[in-house]
This record gives structure tokens, C-alpha cells and sequence, in this order.
């Protein structure tokens, strides 16, 4: 599948590559007299590689080396226990994928602790780093087909739950991929809890079942997952015909939008006169820049903030904090000993939390896009209401 790396190609290039480094200095000395190529040998049709003592690569491999590797302080070769480690594959029919079970609410808890710093509150994602949900994952899968033909409008969302063909996918990624600086740390249970909060935050159901709050996940209910957009990627790649339905889709140029010289021979792939393309493309000309209206600015300074003059403090407040510091997640304004506590330690130090996020839940800006400024024209407001 697409997000799946191959670790156990991953390690054995790197070993070769690492092997080769150490060694390629052996390689003068070892055969100094008869070249040491003796014959060339196709490996993927297109390119023919050398074979050197009856190994394929640019570089000779000194067996002896080779066989005492784990003494390169550059690595080693990793064991078959390592290999079946690493190699794990979820299919979509549930090849790999082990029993257990977890529930939304210890999967908000463990993403709570170990996911929302880098993918916001319940999935939203920010700061680069990619949403888990926008939000109705059956509503927002008819985005898919929009067009962005205007800078305004929206565009195709895609996330976890409008677009990804398998809900197996997600099992395996976040298994063998999250949280980011610490893979394959999560047991099984953890991984289905995980799972069943990243469908409830796409407010998805399972077999006619919402996964609303108390909603416990186990392998057969995750089997039952039809993912939105699974017939959404072409050409199907699933199921017994699959490899077949690769080829047939690859035959005709046209389905992926390759260029054909014959519009009544779509199949026929364009050598020479193809047609000519459409879209006008804005080149830049000698050394200036000509063809944008209005031209592009070539100043280098970063744009300074525009302050609106007629900035509404309380219409902020409720925009951008009042869902955390009026519900009981966060101290609301008024609440004097809460910020009489939070301002002991100096106003800069509040400015300083609030502008850069806290561990204890206060995002950066709480998420808004607000200037430093005006941030701290909030917070002003709030403390001030609390003396
Ligand atoms: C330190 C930051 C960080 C943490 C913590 C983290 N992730 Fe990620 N996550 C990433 C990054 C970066 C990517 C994108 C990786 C890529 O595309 O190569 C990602 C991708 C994902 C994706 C795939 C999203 C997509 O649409 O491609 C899922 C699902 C995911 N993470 C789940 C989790 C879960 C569950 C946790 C908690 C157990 C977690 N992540 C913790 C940084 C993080
Ligand atoms: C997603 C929830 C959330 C949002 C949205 C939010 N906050 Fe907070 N905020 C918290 C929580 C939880 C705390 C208390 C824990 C802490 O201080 O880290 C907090 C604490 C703070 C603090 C004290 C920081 C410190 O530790 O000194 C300030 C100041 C603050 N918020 C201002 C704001 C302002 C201004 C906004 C809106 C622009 C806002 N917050 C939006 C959750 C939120």
C-alpha cells in the first residue's frame, strides 16, 4: 500500500550501501590483473548492471567481510527475528491484523497524552502537521470532486476519513509509524482505541452503528469498516483481478491523462507531433519578471502586520477562546484564584505561554490566528476581568 515503507528493503540497502562504502577500497587490490566484470545481467528490463563475482552491483564484496559484518561498527545484518518484526503488513482483509479491542474514550485519553501536540484537538491537524479528521467523513467525501477553479473555493478535502480506501491503512500506520519519535510503541489494544477515536472524530460509523463516545472497537467490528471513498481510486487494485485491472488501466494513455497524438486511437501513445497544449504558461523572461499582473514585488522584507483598528477584544475572546475558557477546560475569565496563580509568575511569562502553547493544553495563540498584539489584547482582557 502507498504509506507502507519497506523497512526490511529499507535495512538491506542500507546495509549494501554500508558494505559497499567499507569495502569498495578492497576492490583494486583484489583483482589486480583480469578485470573483474564478467558478465552483465538485466535486472528490471530497462538497465543491465554488472556481475562481479557473481554478484550484481558497481562495488566487489569481500565474503569473508561480508559474513563477519556484525564487526563493521556501521551496522549489521539484522536477524530473522528483526526482519519479522519490522515486516508486518495489515491487508484489508484483516491478513495481519491481530485480536484486541479499545474504546473511543481510552483512545481520546492515550491521543490526549501522545498525539494532540503534533495533530490538534480531535484531529484537526495545524503547524504542518497532517489532520486526522474535518469533521463528517461522508459529507465531506462529495468534496472530492471539487474543483479549486477560484482561490476561494474549497478544494477536495483529504483526510483519513474522506478519503483513504481502507480503514486497515490506519491501523497499520499508526502501528508502525506513530506516535512520530517513538514507532511500535503502542500495544494492540491502544492502536484499536486509537483507531476507534480517529472514527468517531470523523463521525463515522461502523455497520449501521455510530462510533459515538462509548463505542468499543474490536477486530470484527473493525473488519465491518466501509471507508467512504473505497471505490474512489482507480484502477482497483483488490481481489483477484487486481494486477489484471492494473495492466488494462496502464494500456490506455488516456487514464491518466497522457497526452495522445490520435484523439480516435486514445490508446496510442505519443512519440513525436503530439498535440499541442492548451494551458498558457507565464515564463520568466531574461532577467526580470513580465508576465504576472500585477508584477511580482521584489522586495525581500517580510510583510509587516496589518492591525485592524477596530479590533473587537470581546468578539475575539469568543471566537477563539471561549469554547476552552468558558466550558471548565480552561479557567474562565473571572475566576480569581485560577488566574491569580497563572499571573504570580509575571504577565510576560502569561504572554509567553499563551503566545507559544503549553503542555497542559493551552494551544499556541489557542489556535486563533490573531497577531501577537491582539493576542495579548485578549489575554489583558481576560486577566482583567479576574482582578
Ligand atoms: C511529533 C509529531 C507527531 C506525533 C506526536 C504523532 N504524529 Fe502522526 N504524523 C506526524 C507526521 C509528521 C505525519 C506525516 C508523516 C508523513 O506524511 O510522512 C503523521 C501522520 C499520521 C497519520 C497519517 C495521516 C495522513 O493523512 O497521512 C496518522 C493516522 C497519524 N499520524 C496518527 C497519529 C497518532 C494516532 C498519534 C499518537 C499515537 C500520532 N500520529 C502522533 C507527526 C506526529
Ligand atoms: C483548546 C482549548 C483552549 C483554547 C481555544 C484557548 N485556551 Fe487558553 N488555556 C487552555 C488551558 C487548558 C489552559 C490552562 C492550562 C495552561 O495554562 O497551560 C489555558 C491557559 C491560558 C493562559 C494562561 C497561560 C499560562 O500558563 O500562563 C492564557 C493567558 C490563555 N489560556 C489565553 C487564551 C486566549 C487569549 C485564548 C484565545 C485567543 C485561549 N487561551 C484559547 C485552553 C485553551
Amino acid at each position: 500500500m502507498m504509506f507502507k515503507l519497506n523497512k526490511k528493503l529499507l535495512i538491506s540497502v542500507s546495509t549494501a550501501a554500508v558494505l559497499s562504502l567499507g569495502l569498495s577500497a578492497c576492490m583494486e587490490s583484489a583483482s589486480p590483473t583480469k578485470s573483474p566484470i564478467q558478465t552483465k545481467k538485466d535486472i528490471d528490463g530497462g538497465v543491465s548492471y554488472p556481475v562481479i563475482n557473481g554478484k550484481t552491483g558497481p562495488y566487489y564484496v569481500n565474503e569473508q567481510v561480508a559474513r563477519d559484518a556484525k564487526n563493521i561498527r556501521y551496522g549489521r545484518v539484522p536477524t530473522a527475528e528483526e526482519y519479522a518484526e519490522w515486516n508486518s503488513d495489515i491487508m484489508p482483509d484483516g491478513t495481519g491484523l491481530p485480536e484486541g479491542q479499545g474504546s473511543v474514550s481510552d483512545g481520546e485519553e492515550i491521543y490526549d497524552a501522545k498525539c494532540v501536540m503534533c495533530h490538534g484537538d480531535f484531529g484537526s491537524g495545524g503547524g504542518g502537521y497532517p489532520a486526522l479528521s474535518k469533521g463528517n467523513a461522508y459529507e465531506l467525501h462529495k468534496t472530492l470532486t471539487n474543483q479549486r477553479l477560484k482561490p476561494d473555493t474549497d478544494g477536495p478535502v483529504r483526510v483519513f476519513g474522506t478519503y483513504w480506501p481502507q480503514a486497515s491503512t490506519l491501523w497499520w500506520y499508526i502501528k508502525d509509524a506513530m506516535p512520530h519519535p517513538l514507532t511500535d510503541s503502542l500495544t494492540d489494544d491502544e492502536v484499536y482505541a486509537l483507531v476507534a477515536f480517529v472514527l468517531n472524530a470523523n463521525e463515522m460509523e461502523i455497520d449501521g452503528v455510530e462510533v459515538d463516545e462509548d463505542y468499543v472497537l474490536d477486530r470484527a467490528k473493525f473488519l465491518k469498516i466501509k471507508m467512504p471513498n473505497r471505490d474512489g481510486f482507480e484502477p482497483d487494485i483488490y481481489g483477484p483481478n487486481g494486477i489484471k485491472n492494473v495492466r488494462t488501466y496502464f494500456a490506455n494513455p488516456a487514464n491518466f491523462g497522457a497526452q495522445t497524438y490520435d484523439v480516435k486511437n486514445p490508446a496510442s501513445r505519443c512519440m513525436k507531433n503530439c498535440q499541442e497544449p492548451t494551458a498558457k504558461v507565464a515564463y520568466i523572461q531574461g532577467a526580470g519578471i513580465s508576465d504576472f499582473h500585477p508584477p511580482l514585488s521584489e522586495v525581500r522584507d517580510l510583510p509587516v502586520e496589518k492591525e485592524s483598528t477596530n479590533f473587537d477584544v470581546k468578539k475575539a475572546y469568543a471566537d477563539n477562546c471561549a469554547m476552552c475558557h468558558d466550558t471548565g477546560a480552561a479557567p474562565a475569565p473571572g475566576d480569581k484564584p485560577a488566574w491569580a496563580a497563572l499571573t504570580a509568575k509575571g504577565m510576560d511569562k502569561v504572554y509567553e505561554n499563551g503566545l507559544k502553547g503549553t503542555d497542559t493544553g493551552m494551544p499556541a495563540k489557542g489556535g486563533s490566528s490573531l497577531s501577537d498584539s491582539q493576542f495579548k489584547s485578549v489575554v489583558d482582557y481576560i486577566v482583567n476581568q479576574s482582578k
